[in-house]
């Protein structure tokens, strides 16, 4: 049967390192809090002329010649990110031009921290209808050019980290998808009830009278909201249901898995559903102690790093688990 693969990965980061005792110098914050409430020892923030297709430009790159593919062999470009170089276009297409790859495809998914997990199993499903043949799959934020550096936005600002990370997916054909390498199924959710637990209101055509004024700067609307702990508690209950829901689908038992990518938002958080599912703490592969919170790009940074540590094998059967604003959450089922 036809299907898909994913056969190359990579990852980049800004090179400025900001630990928690730099934070502590911007605003009222300690190393000990950081740590203790998420895991977060440092994170990498952008140079003021780096932006969000700069980073997935060298993550996408590497992907590419990692699956030892030329860039023109990609036939689609699947982007997701929540801090996009600019409102419109999408960022798929600044990328595509920086990857002079001009008429394919190029889709924006801005399912924030679920994005990736939204991304790949849409390039599944375009890969397995027949379509396409090497899907780039790019996940990549700058959030540092939009956080609250001052005491206020304290909450939010420590969280998030600036990356990327990308990887390519190819058409395969398997006789037994559960035994042979491939991306084996998927699960995707939402629930807009709770869009406003953890939102941006602007710049928005839900606003006011205009989609940006002075009024929506003074409030700080620019800037990510967050009800912390509804987030958290959400987090826990939706990845642990939806990684129950896809093992029980695909008939496997939790102890088949060999690795756990999950999304990275709060070390506490995969600890939990490390606690609640009964998964040994070394199978779940966390580098939030590294990069903090980097969105659409956790997933991806942390396959091609856990690739780079010899903790990614092939062979391996992985699990990847996200879940974010909107609230969007879902789970990813591959054979490495
Ligand atoms: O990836 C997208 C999804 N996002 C998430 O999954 C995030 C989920 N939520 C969380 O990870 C946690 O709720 C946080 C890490 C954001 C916050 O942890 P918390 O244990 O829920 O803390 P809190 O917001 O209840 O704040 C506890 C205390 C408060 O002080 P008081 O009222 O107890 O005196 C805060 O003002 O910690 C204070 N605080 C801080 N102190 C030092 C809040 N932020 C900071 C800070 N530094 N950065």
């Amino acid at each position: 049967m036809r299907t898909s693969k994913v056969t190359g990965v990579g990852s980049f980061v800004p090179e400025d390192v900001y630990t928690n005792f730099d934070l502590e110098k911007m605003m009222d914050t300690s190393d000990e809090w950081i740590q203790q409430r998420t895991g977060i020892k440092q994170r990498m923030w952008v140079k003021p002329d780096q932006c969000t297709s700069d980073l997935a430009l060298e993550a996408s790159l590497q992907a590419i010649k990692n699956a030892g593919l030329e860039k023109s062999e990609i036939d689609m470009i699947i982007l997701a990110t929540i801090s996009p170089d600019h409102d419109f276009p999408g960022t798929g297409c600044f990328l595509q031009a920086k990857l002079d790859l001009p008429e394919i495809p190029a889709l924006d998914i801005r399912q924030q921290c679920t994005g990736f997990v939204y991304a790949m199993s849409i390039a599944d499903k375009f890969i397995r209808s027949g379509s396409n043949k090497n899907i780039l799959v790019v996940g990549a934020e700058v959030h540092s050019k939009g956080l609250d550096k001052t005491p206020e936005g304290r909450t939010v600002s420590v969280l998030f980290g600036d990356g990327a990370g990308a990887v390519v997916m190819s058409a395969c054909d398997v006789d037994d998808p559960m035994k042979e390498r491939c991306f084996i199924d998927s699960q995707l959710h939402s629930d807009g009830k709770f869009a406003k637990e953890l939102w941006m209101p602007g710049p928005g055509s839900a606003i006011g009278e205009n989609r940006a004024d002075q009024n929506m700067l003074n409030e700080g609307l620019h800037f990510a909201q967050m009800n912390g702990k509804v987030v958290f508690v959400h987090a826990v209950k939706r990845m642990s249901q939806c990684l129950k829901d896809l093992c029980q689908k695909n008939n496997v038992s939790l102890d088949d898995i060999d690795l756990f990518l999950f999304h990275q938002a709060n070390l506490r958080i995969n600890s939990k559903v490390a606690e609640v599912m009964g998964i040994p703490e070394d199978k779940v592969f966390n580098t939030i102690q590294k990069y903090g919170n980097t969105t659409a790009a956790t997933i991806p940074i942390g396959m091609h790093d856990a690739v780079k540590e010899g903790k990614l094998k092939e062979g391996m059967l992985v699990a990847s688990a996200a879940f974010g604003s909107g609230f969007t959450w879902g789970s990813a089922l591959y054979r490495w």
